[in-house]
């Protein structure tokens, strides 16, 4: 009876494990940055509530903003160990990765989001999704934030302002002779610690977009906000290789399907906030905007074309020629 007891009991536990095997839905950890009021978080929750309509049971995604499960320099290492399924950093911070992508990063190449949309829907930006596949990285889209402003603890009209002057930058060589080129210090440091670097004068500035600026109160901490539009703050929705190829057949192009619905919400945030999170900095009067003059601008726009020639064999020639052509 002993026996039979055991057997009986040994059984109903593969059954029950076997069950519970099938049964259980597959968790997808997307980890970011940034809160969730914002062009990123608002994609991430989107696509969370999408999955969870069309995949029911079978798939979870699990959303963990502000850095809270890994922040810069962590999350793509965590990617690459499978420790989180889908990130969607700043295109700013593949550089570990692939050279192409800081193509983003040139100063002044994009006159606006339209010029970046033609780009990234044309075949040199679809080409870059994949330009981290031999690192077992696979870029899924896109998804905008908005253009870049700089903001200081003093005033910044012309380049010669920013000289000698710490501003962080993301981790990007481009950003960092971006800042050179106008004799700047420029200091790479992950975006969680920024508010503080910024708050205790440990740095003299930093870029960003209206939404970052407003959604990190950058502009509590920062009396001047020039509105230079040099760069753009865009991203790479991210998955590893081997979990995006490793999903089953019937869920992947649904999950293909709530990320381009998420996106499309996701841009039109951006557009929103760009707008409205500019106004909100402008109306709490914490931080004055500098408006440029056309020669400050031509002046900006001098000092640091060079740095398109520096970076142009690393980018891709190719590339630049098309990013160029999207302007028009
Ligand atoms: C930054 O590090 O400044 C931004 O890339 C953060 C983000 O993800 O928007």
């Amino acid at each position: 009876l002993k026996l039979k007891t055991i057997l009986a009991f040994a059984v109903g536990a593969v059954f029950l494990c076997a069950v519970s095997a099938i049964a259980a839905p597959i968790v997808i950890k997307f980890s970011h940055v940034v809160a969730e009021d914002t062009p990123k978080g608002i994609m991430a929750n989107k696509f969370r509530d999408l999955v969870a309509e069309r995949l029911g049971d079978k798939v979870v995604v699990e959303v963990y903003p502000n850095s809270q499960l890994f922040g810069d320099g962590k999350e793509l290492e965590a990617l690459l160990l499978g420790d989180v399924h889908l990130l969607a950093p700043a295109l700013s911070k593949f550089q570990k990765y692939t050279p192409l992508l800081q193509i983003y990063d040139l100063p002044f190449l994009f006159k606006d989001m339209a010029a970046i949309d033609k780009f990234q829907q044309g075949p040199n930006g679809r080409a870059l999704l994949t330009s981290m596949k031999d690192k077992g990285i696979v870029g899924l889209d896109y998804l905008h934030n908005g253009m870049k402003q700089i903001s200081a603890n003093d005033p910044i009209h012309g380049p010669g302002d920013a000289k000698n002057k710490k501003f962080r930058i993301m981790t990007s060589d481009v950003l960092a002779a971006q800042f050179e080129a106008v004799g700047a210090m420029p200091l790479k440091k992950p975006f969680a610690e920024v508010f503080t670097l910024l708050q205790t004068k440990a740095i003299d500035g930093q870029e960003n977009s209206w939404s970052n600026i407003y959604s990190q109160k950058f502009y509590e901490v920062q009396p001047y906000i020039t509105e230079t539009n040099h760069g753009i703050l865009d991203y790479l929705v991210i998955s590893s290789t081997e979990f995006w190829d490793g999903l089953p057949a019937d869920v992947r192009p649904v999950l293909e399907e709530c990320l381009k619905e998420a996106i499309v919400v996701g841009n039109a945030a951006a557009a929103q906030k760009d707008l409205d999170d500019k106004q909100k900095i402008i109306d709490s009067k914490r931080s004055e905007i500098i408006t440029l003059t056309e020669e400050e601008r031509a002046a900006w726009v001098e000092a640091m074309k060079p740095v398109w020639k520096q970076f142009e064999d690393a980018v891709g020639k190719e590339n630049l020629e098309a990013a160029i052509a999207s302007n028009n």
